[in-house]
């Protein structure tokens, strides 16, 4: 979604802002611009397409300063179009990047309109800069205009504003939207999310919600949301961001679905030591918190969802705790029943999705005895106003698509499940034997890797397909909905999951000669259940893919293609089948020609509504 990158400094910023931009492109977005302060005064330059394009004008027009705001734009209000773009200036005085939705922008631009401003841009953030502009007339400097004019801000904002007139100086300003600020020796930087500042520096400060901070090259200084100065604890990022990036794969998903033997390696490592799972692991105060826990009830959106999908099977079956899961986007609205004892737990790669965390706001007053998240950012939102946190060990998740982060999530939810299996006196046998399977999940994702080339020749089957249809049962079905989801949002490929004893309950009729259908076949207490189901397919003459444990006795024919998947215990094998799933998607999208890392419309981090 939408990136911001701020400099203040001695020396020229703009190679600085721009090579923050590349480094957020993964976010997702369609615009791209930046506006330095210089001589001439307030220079903007903006474009339609790829930070690249920008690069290039910027080297053409040699367009520099020495204070500067940057932005890549992922449109919510008004097309994709260079007028849109950000920076957004008013009177050629103050320019403004924002990332968020100002919910009330339209009465403030009829407002604004009255007071004789004319509007460039369909955009919301346009309101900022005009009424920054009108409030310095009566505020008499930046920071005391900003401070005003975000108190008539109702919805989302992280936004730098620049003063023509206030040269080197920045205002930031947050609420909803998460930014951070860089600090450097006599030169201060500000973004969206640390990675694009990691070339310039590794000490940063985030700001907290209702904060403004104003930003100059020696100083920064912060106030929170009653404007009181506050001091805010900088902290130093150990964030790896290889700008190499790719190193040998075509794209950073194909790396991070290689990753995934070490990403889960690591989330493990020193928390699953022999028969036991590490507490401490969620936190200093889990293991009083778990002892009182009767109710999990799960939030999360996207691929985050499908693993709190997954976590429901698990903590029913494995700890005995009742659990509910629920779309966040759907949660926060509406009225929901607190079981007593309930833990709220989020799932998230970014720790910043906005439903996602406004959910977990809205916990916090409901009663829930204690939040949890399990989050791949240590210095996120959500990971900071949680009482507890388990963090993933991913790494950088770079791909539109998550993949490394689903199945580090999911060694992180089986490692709670564990822990409260525990704390409500499930027997000690169920810890041991989650923590063996769990030391042996890398090797075991390693071995899933190497069916790379017959999903590879599999992927050609698909490429001419409009529609797919994604079947698992128990806990594979949340997989098969990964699976579908991954196939959809990289090749464009519709794609359906079902649960596969719903198939007579619809679905079947969509069954043809030219609906692939996916099915995901563990060896478990369903294969039955599911052998019963694929017959169903194959009697309309459906053609199947069938993902299957090779002691499941699945024979390829004529309608069917069975892939063999390693066996391994159960309780692991949703997070090894998603494995072949991912590679599948990704090998159909590159014969699709489509932009793998930055699918269409899509951002990586979603932090608006
Ligand atoms: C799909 C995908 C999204 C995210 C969702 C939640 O591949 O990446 O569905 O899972 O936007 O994001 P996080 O996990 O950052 O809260």
């Amino acid at each position: 979604m939408c990136g911001i990158v701020g400099a203040t400094a001695e020396r020229r910023v703009a190679d600085i802002l721009l090579e923050g931009l590349r480094r957020l492109e993964y976010r997702g977005y369609d615009s791209a611009g930046i506006a330095v302060l210089n001589d001439k005064g307030l220079e903007q330059l903006r474009r339609v397409g790829k930070v690249q394009e920008l690069t290039q004008a910027q080297a053409e027009t040699g367009i520099n300063g020495f204070a500067g705001i940057a932005h890549t734009r992922w449109a919510t209000h008004g097309g994709v179009t260079e007028a849109n773009a950000h920076p957004h200036l008013s009177s050629n005085r103050i320019a403004v990047v924002h990332n968020g939705i100002i919910e009330n922008h339209e009465s403030l631009r009829k407002e604004l309109q009255g007071l004789g401003y004319t509007f460039n841009s369909d955009t919301d953030t346009e309101v900022i800069c005009h009424l920054v502009h009108e409030e310095l007339k009566t505020q008499g400097n930046l920071l005391n205009a900003v401070k005003a004019a975000v108190k008539k801000l109702e919805g989302a904002y992280g936004t730098v504003i620049m003063d023509q007139q206030d040269p080197g100086h920045l205002v930031v300003a947050r609420s909803g939207s998460p930014l951070v600020i860089g600090l450097g020796i006599g030169e201060n930087f500000i973004a969206s999310d640390q990675l694009a500042l990691l070339p310039v520096t590794r000490n940063f400060i985030y700001l907290e919600e209702g904060d403004v901070a104003s930003v100059t090259r020696e100083a920064v200084t912060i106030f929170d949301h009653t404007g009181a100065q506050v001091e805010r604890e900088a902290i130093v990022s150990e964030l790896q961001y290889d700008a190499g990036g790719k190193g040998e794969y075509r794209h950073f998903m194909l790396k991070e679905i290689h990753e995934q033997p070490i990403a889960v390696r690591n989330t493990l490592e020193g928390r699953v030591n022999g028969d036991k799972i590490a507490l401490d692991a969620f936190g200093e105060d889990a293991e009083a918190i778990f002892r009182d826990i009767r109710h999990v009830q799960i939030v999360a959106c996207g691929t985050s969802y499908h693993a709190g999908m997954v976590a429901r099977y698990w903590l029913e079956e494995y700890a005995g705790v009742s659990c509910n899961v629920e779309i966040a986007s759907e949660f926060r609205y509406r009225k929901s029943h607190v079981f007593p004892g309930s833990l709220l737990v989020t799932i998230s790669q970014s720790g910043e999705t906005a439903d996602t965390l406004a959910a977990l706001r809205l916990a916090k007053t409901l009663g829930y005895r204690s939040t949890l998240t399990v989050c791949n950012v240590a210095s996120s939102s959500m990971v900071r106003e949680s009482d507890l946190a388990f963090l993933t060990k991913a790494g950088a998740e770079i791909g539109v698509a998550s993949t490394k982060a689903f199945t580090t999530q999911l060694a992180g939810l089986l490692m709670l499940v564990a822990a409260l299996g525990k704390a409500n006196g499930v027997d000690a046998a169920v810890e041991a034997r989650i923590a063996r399977a769990l030391a042996s999940l890398p090797s075991k994702l390693e071995e899933a890797l190497a069916i790379t080339q017959e999903i590879e020749e599999l992927a050609e089957e698909f490429a001419d397909k409009d529609h797919s249809l994604f079947l698992g049962r128990g806990d594979q079905y949340p997989i098969a909905m990964e699976g579908a989801l991954k196939l959809k949002e990289i090749s464009y490929i519709h794609a359906e999951a079902y649960a596969a004893g719903e198939l007579k309950h619809g679905p079947l009729a969509l069954i043809d000669a030219y609906m692939p259908v996916i099915v995901v076949a563990p060896n478990n207490e369903l294969l039955e259940k599911l052998k019963s189901n694929v017959e169903e397919v194959r009697a309309r003459g459906g053609i199947m893919y069938v993902f299957a444990d090779r002691d499941a006795h699945f024979e390829s024919d004529d309608t069917m293609h069975v892939i063999n998947i390693a066996h391994v215990d159960e309780i692991i094998a949703p997070i090894l089948y998603t494995l072949p799933l991912q590679l599948l998607s990704y090998y159909v999208a590159i014969i699709k020609g489509t932009d793998v890392d930055q699918p269409r419309n899509l951002a990586k981090s979603v932090t608006v509504e």
